[in-house]
């Protein structure tokens, strides 16, 4: 175990709080702090508000290292090293909103025993901009690479660790390695603006991944080849590696969108035109919407047809439904003239009044009753495990739209359905 800090995290959101528990299991005392006083209670009360494997558990082993709080002045009384976790969501025009960050800045006041420690995304110079202002603040680009679903798991035994420092503050970001040094990871120490842009850069090409896939997968479908097959034999490349190839129906979430129109907007602002992440958005974009292709295929109109969803958050095990599938996807039925009906086993209720007009149901059986087709849109577990004979009984046309190639394809046709995958 490593020596005892006394670490601040700013922003108790997802990244904010898997932060906290995870420093708190590594021992170290955390003061976390959230301007929301729903949140910081039932934090108090040791309930988690969001959903993450294994974080509930985390946060009642080490609530005796866990301080909740409203108030920044227990925070800064207490700690030296502020991991900043508040969000940086996009404004209208596609830059990064900092307004949460300079917020908590403007709480430091003229503080020259703190330093701020990075894990919120924000575009490539921005800590030098706020090193220029504020140059008794030490800083230190500390960005995160969890993915929702997996998180906790992914902050105890991480890819690597990306520290990165400008000239005089090597003393906050040696403490802040020191933390790590317990995961045992490869670290890489760097200048903030190298740090910055390896968080964009590292999101934007599994972005790339995703989308360079999904095209494989659309002309696969014309030429009569199956891009598992080719992903298969893509990813044992050890250049290229197998993770990240799974075609489907686009990619989602509160970052891949974000960040991929983040170095887009940022290489813009620079005269720069980044073409290839163009083409990765637009990919994602069409991805989303060829689905209703091939409803028509089979259906021909959408008009008065019934269309079940399974699935809406923007992957499997996690409630978060930012720019899902499913959001479009319900948009353009209701656009087309279908009726939907939508099942999750965590994310529905989240979607609620986001789905435009769609039922919500409380299992895969009510959202397929006399439907005309149903739609894969996230990989649940439980998905695979469904009584499919009775699925069949209860839709009025077996027609299965399978958008991540999760299911058995043989099984299905054996039972009888119509099945279209992506790519295959
Ligand atoms: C992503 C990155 O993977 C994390 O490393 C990063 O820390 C995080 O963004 C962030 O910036 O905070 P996350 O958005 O949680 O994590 O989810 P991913 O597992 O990366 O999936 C993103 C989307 O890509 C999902 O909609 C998923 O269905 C889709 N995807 C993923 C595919 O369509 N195909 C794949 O092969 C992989």
């Amino acid at each position: 175990m490593t020596d005892r800090e006394s670490i601040g995290v700013i922003g108790v959101g997802w990244v904010g709080l898997v932060t906290a528990a995870c420093l708190a299991e590594l021992g170290h005392e955390v003061w976390a702090r959230d301007i929301v006083s729903d949140k910081i209670d039932s934090l108090s009360r040791g309930e988690v508000p969001i959903h993450e494997p294994g974080l509930p558990e985390l946060v009642a082993k080490n609530e005796s290292r866990l301080n909740f709080t409203t108030d920044m002045a227990p925070v800064l009384e207490h700690t030296e090293l502020l991991f900043v976790c508040v969000d940086t969501p996009p404004t209208y025009s596609g830059d990064a909103d900092l307004s949460r960050v300079e917020a908590v800045i403007a709480e430091l006041g003229d503080s020259s025993d703190h330093a701020l420690v990075m894990k919120s995304t924000v575009p490539v110079g921005t800590g030098r901009a706020i090193q220029r202002r504020r140059d008794a603040l030490g800083y230190v680009s500390n960005p995160e690479f969890l993915q929702e679903g997996s998180a906790v798991e992914d902050f105890m035994k991480p890819d690597r660790v990306v520290i990165g420092a400008d000239d005089g503050w090597a003393t906050f970001a040696d403490r802040v390695q020191t933390l790590y040094a317990p995961l045992n990871a490869p670290v890489v120490r760097t200048d903030v603006a190298s740090a910055e842009m390896i968080k964009l850069a590292s999101n934007a090409f599994l972005a790339t991944k995703i989308s360079f896939i999904n095209e494989i997968a659309n002309v696969s479908e014309e030429l009569g080849a199956d891009v598992s097959e080719v992903a298969r034999g893509m990813g044992l490349d050890g250049r290229i590696g197998p993770r990240f190839l799974r075609a489907g129906v686009g990619f989602g979430g509160s970052c891949f969108p974000k960040d991929v129109q983040a170095l887009k907007q940022l290489a813009g602002n620079t005269g720069y035109h980044f073409q290839l992440l163009t083409a990765v958005v637009e990919v994602n974009e069409l991805q989303k919407r060829r689905t209703i292709g091939k409803l028509q295929k089979h259906l021909g109109s959408l008009v008065g047809k019934d269309i079940a969803l399974l699935g809406v958050a923007f992957k499997p095990n996690t409630d978060d439904i930012r720019e899902a599938t499913s959001l479009v996807l319900s948009g353009r039925l209701a656009g087309e003239g279908a009726s939907v009906r939508v099942y999750d086993p965590v994310a529905a209720a989240k979607a609620d009044g986001m789905l435009a007009g769609a039922q919500i149901c409380d299992s895969v059986l009510e959202a397929v009753e006399d439907a005309d087709a149903a739609v894969l849109v996230t990989e649940w577990p439980e998905f695979a495990e469904l009584d499919w004979a009775e699925v069949k009984r209860r839709m009025r046309v077996p027609l299965i739209v399978d958008g991540r190639n999760f299911l058995d394809r043989d099984a299905l046709v054996a039972a009888g359905f119509t099945y279209e995958g992506i790519g295959r």
